[in-house]
């Protein structure tokens, strides 16, 4: 063992983020504050889209999508098994089915020829997940998603900065809603948080009435009409899935070096696929021309047979090596909540194929270029280690 630790994430703060989360803390809103919309107005203008709803974490943004995209038992929605269990479970959240489409074994995307065989007569939509960083095929689900009268909700978790056909992801040009999480491994933090962006007002009022209990404090929009001024009306079931002024002050912080945190990304992830190319035992990550990545995982696959080691190997002595590499993801549907609800292993072949040789590596715009070379080393040390 080794005292060195390199984890494979984190969060970036410095000296501003402080400061702009203490002004809050001095502040008289700690919550439903004046940050709240600053937040949403800047990250709507950062990814191009009309609206943007903040919310708790990534996980409520995402079941607050499935609500406002009318999921309800009895509606199939079409999801990837190569993703964090949150992109399945909100459809679950609702009382509607998750429905596994393979990926494509060469993004880990969800397959835009899978999906088109799992609609049935009760898909109500479908969330596209851009895994590690890198968009789905938009053009093409929306294309289905339209035949089919579909719902697309893009889990853009993996994706902040990232660009499709030239333009960012979260702009919504293909799909109903996006979603992005602010989790600390994330391209920006609040801690946790997350936000849905919408170009539809109808969509942005219900996502803005699930975040707060489906309470309204807007008379144009009350159902019973009345000149009591502390009147508020509950309309339906919401959540308290408000996110503080103290987390959208950080946001805002934090969404100002966003570029720069991509650059670093990018950088670091343009460093491994160079080095990385001479081991032939590694598949490096496939990128498509039409798109670039905000690479927030940089996953390898690991070849057992060229290497005569199991991936379980590499993986130990990294880890005992002090490099926090992880696996992204066991295929949702193996997991045994998902199991006792029905799913069969076998369901999605490519996505449990790469599952069993993955390897995802540390990347996060913090780290230091000692520590990219030391793990560098020790990849090149695996082949040697009997
Ligand atoms: C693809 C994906 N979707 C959703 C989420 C959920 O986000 P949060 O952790 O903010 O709830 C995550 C978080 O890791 C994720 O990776």
């Amino acid at each position: 063992m080794t005292d060195k630790y390199i984890p494979y994430g984190r969060q970036w703060l410095d000296d501003d983020d402080i400061k702009a989360v203490v002004e809050v803390l001095q502040s008289d809103y700690l919550t439903t504050g004046p940050k709240i919309e600053e937040f949403e107005e800047k990250f709507a203008a950062y990814v191009g889209a009309k609206y943007a709803v903040a919310i708790a974490n990534g996980t409520a943004a995402l079941h607050a999508a499935c609500f406002a995209a009318g999921i309800s038992p009895g509606d199939e929605v079409i999801t990837t098994p190569m993703t964090f269990a949150a992109s399945a479970n909100c459809v679950l959240y609702q009382g509607g089915k998750p429905v596994f489409a393979d990926i494509d074994p060469d993004t880990y995307n969800i397959s835009v020829e899978e999906i088109k065989k799992k609609i049935t007569n009760k898909t109500a939509a479908v969330i596209p997940v851009h895994f590690s960083g890198q968009a789905c095929d938009m053009e093409e689900i929306q294309d289905i998603a339209r035949k089919n009268n579909l719902i697309v909700i893009e889990d853009a978790a993996h994706a902040l900065g990232a660009t499709y056909k030239g333009e960012r992801i979260g702009n919504c040009k293909y799909s109903d809603m996006t979603v992005f999480s602010f989790h600390p491994v994330k391209h920006i933090t609040t801690g946790e948080g997350g936000m849905i962006t919408t170009n539809k007002k109808e969509l942005y009022d219900k996502l803005r009435l699930f975040r707060t209990h489906g309470i309204t404090k807007e008379p144009d929009k009350y159902i019973r009409k009345t000149d009591e001024s502390w009147y508020h009306e509950q309309q339906m079931l919401g959540y308290n899935y408000r996110m503080t002024d103290i987390q959208a002050a950080l946001g805002i912080s934090q969404l100002k070096k966003s570029d720069g945190f991509l650059k670093r990304r990018r950088d670091i992830a343009e460093i491994y696929n160079q080095e990385l190319a001479e081991l032939e035992w590694i598949k490096l990550p496939y990128q498509k021309a039409d798109r670039e990545s905000s690479w927030h995982l940089y996953v390898i696959q690991v070849d057992e047979e060229k290497l005569g080691k199991s991936r379980k190997e590499v993986f130990d002595y990294l880890r005992s090596k002090g490099i926090g590499v992880q696996v992204h993801y066991i295929p949702v549907y193996w997991h045994p909540y998902y199991q006792d609800l029905g799913c069969k292993k076998g369901l999605c072949p490519e996505a449990e194929t790469v599952y069993k040789r993955i390897i995802t590596l540390p990347l996060y715009p913090q780290c230091d270029y000692d520590s990219i070379s030391y793990l560098l080393n020790e990849f090149k040390k695996v082949e040697g280690k009997g």
